[in-house]
This record gives structure tokens, C-alpha cells and sequence, in this order.
């Protein structure tokens, strides 16, 4: 059983995978928290935040806070998977070694925790997932070049061209898509979106979304970003998910 919940930001957030929190969202839906095999963060996850060193069984921090999460999540009784966030650190994700993995290739964080690579079509549990990822910063101006703000944030055209050309080549149908921004589609049905009134759209991880949206079929799409929960709500019915500290069980 797959759990999907939203941005972790390093330690901040990383209540969203205790076990109190995820039983009570098992609870709500019926599902046994024993029988979750995997954990999804839709991005934001952050860790690595800091330099670390990286060999060929993940990495090895030296900051106090990531050594201390890295070790509360390989202890957690399921992998972790990670998407790939604005707030992630892409000059980490970069060095980290590639495994092939749910028929694809994932980024090693250790021997429990992964980052699941955008653009990437990953089969898991028998259900396939289309994953994408990224989002533009809003606190840009605040944060630092590689150190807490990354260019990498924003698909490039290369990595555009490489999911455009899966799609045309056939990969059109999906059980679940993952992003970290969402779609339009998804984003107006987050309060947050309402209540500031659009800037969103000047987002291209957005525009991409939607021409992506536009190609494919699926059951649900699930997204962080907007540190929402209002996707929980009406979990049946909806067909986009806005996640923050909630999970969903598939
Ligand atoms: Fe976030």
C-alpha cells in the first residue's frame, strides 16, 4: 500500500510521516497503517539540505539536522520516495547515484529514502505513476543561489522535450500523476489560490502541467506546493489533490 503526502521541508514538516499522524489518516480511510510499504512526498522533501558527502549507498551529512532525519527515516518501516520540489537541493540531487528501481531509475538517498525523477514513468506496486516536480520559488528574493534556491527549480527545455517525446511516443495512460505545483486545474481548487488571485499562472512548471494534463488519462492527480490540505476533503470526487500535512492511501 502506497501513502502520498505533501512537502516535508527538511524537519519542519516532517510530522507529516510520524506514525501518529499517518495512522490517523489510515484510520479515515479505512487502510492499515502496517500494510504501508511506501511513502510519497510530492516535493519540498529537503534532504539533503545541506552539503553532504555522497558515496554509492547515499549520503553521508554532516549538519546534526539531516544526519538525525536521515536516521529517523531509515528506520521508518517503508521507503521513502521523494519528488522534486522548489525547495530541494538540486546541487545534492545532482551528485546523488542513480538505482534502477519500479522499472525506471531513482536517486539514492540511502538504503530506505529515494527522490523519484521528473518526467519519469515508474511502476510501483502495479499501479503506474507519471511523475513530475518542480515549482518557481515566490520567496526567490530572500533565498540564496545554491544554497537555498536553485535554478533547477524550473523543468528545463531538454527535460521538457525528453517527456513531450515519451508521450508521443505512446505513454499516455497512467493510474496516478504526482507533481509538486499543480495543474490549473488542481490549483483552483485550493483556497490559497483564490484568495491571492492568480500569480500562479505565471508559474511555467504550471504551463507545462496543464499541456501535460491536456495529453493524458488518468484516475487522480496529487500535488503539494500550496501547503494545502483542501484535496483531502473530498477525496472521492476529486480528481485533483492538494496535500500538505494529510495522506492519501492507494
Ligand atoms: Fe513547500
Amino acid at each position: 500500500m502506497i501513502y502520498i503526502t505533501g512537502d516535508t521541508h527538511n524537519s519542519e514538516d516532517m510530522s507529516n510521516l510520524s506514525k501518529a499522524n499517518m495512522e490517523v489518516c489510515c484510520l479515515e480511510q479505512k487502510a492499515d497503517y502496517g500494510a504501508i510499504t511506501m511513502a510519497i512526498v510530492l516535493g519540498d522533501f529537503g534532504l539533503p539540505w545541506h552539503t553532504a558527502f555522497v558515496a554509492r549507498d547515499g549520503i553521508h551529512p554532516t549538519s546534526s539536522t539531516d544526519k538525525k532525519l536521515l536516521a529517523w527515516y531509515n528506520k521508518k518501516p517503508f521507503k521513502v520516495l521523494a519528488l522534486m520540489g522548489n525547495h530541494d537541493n538540486y546541487d545534492m540531487l545532482k551528485k546523488l547515484p542513480p538505482v534502477a528501481m519500479f522499472g525506471s531509475t531513482v536517486l539514492k538517498v540511502s538504503e530506505n529514502v529515494f527522490y523519484l525523477k521528473r518526467g519519469e514513468v515508474y511502476t510501483i506496486e502495479e499501479k503506474r505513476f507519471l511523475v513530475l516536480g518542480g515549482a518557481l520559488s515566490v520567496d526567490k528574493i530572500y533565498r540564496i543561489s545554491h544554497e537555498s534556491w536553485w535554478e533547477e527549480e524550473a523543468w528545463n527545455a531538454t527535460e521538457k522535450e525528453a517527456l513531450l517525446a515519451k508521450i508521443a511516443a505512446g505513454e499516455r495512460t497512467f493510474d496516478y500523476v504526482l507533481s509538486h505545483n499543480g495543474p490549473t486545474a488542481g490549483i483552483a481548487s485550493v483556497e490559497e489560490y483564490v484568495k491571492n488571485g492568480g500569480e500562479v499562472m505565471k508559474d511555467p512548471v504550471v504551463v507545462f502541467n496543464d499541456q501535460i494534463d491536456s495529453m493524458i488519462t488518468y484516475k487522480k492527480w496529487f500535488f503539494g506546493h500550496w501547503h494545502s490540505d483542501s484535496g483531502y476533503k473530498n477525496l472521492k470526487e476529486n480528481k485533483y489533490i492538494a496535500l500538505y500535512h494529510e495522506g492519501v492511501v492507494v
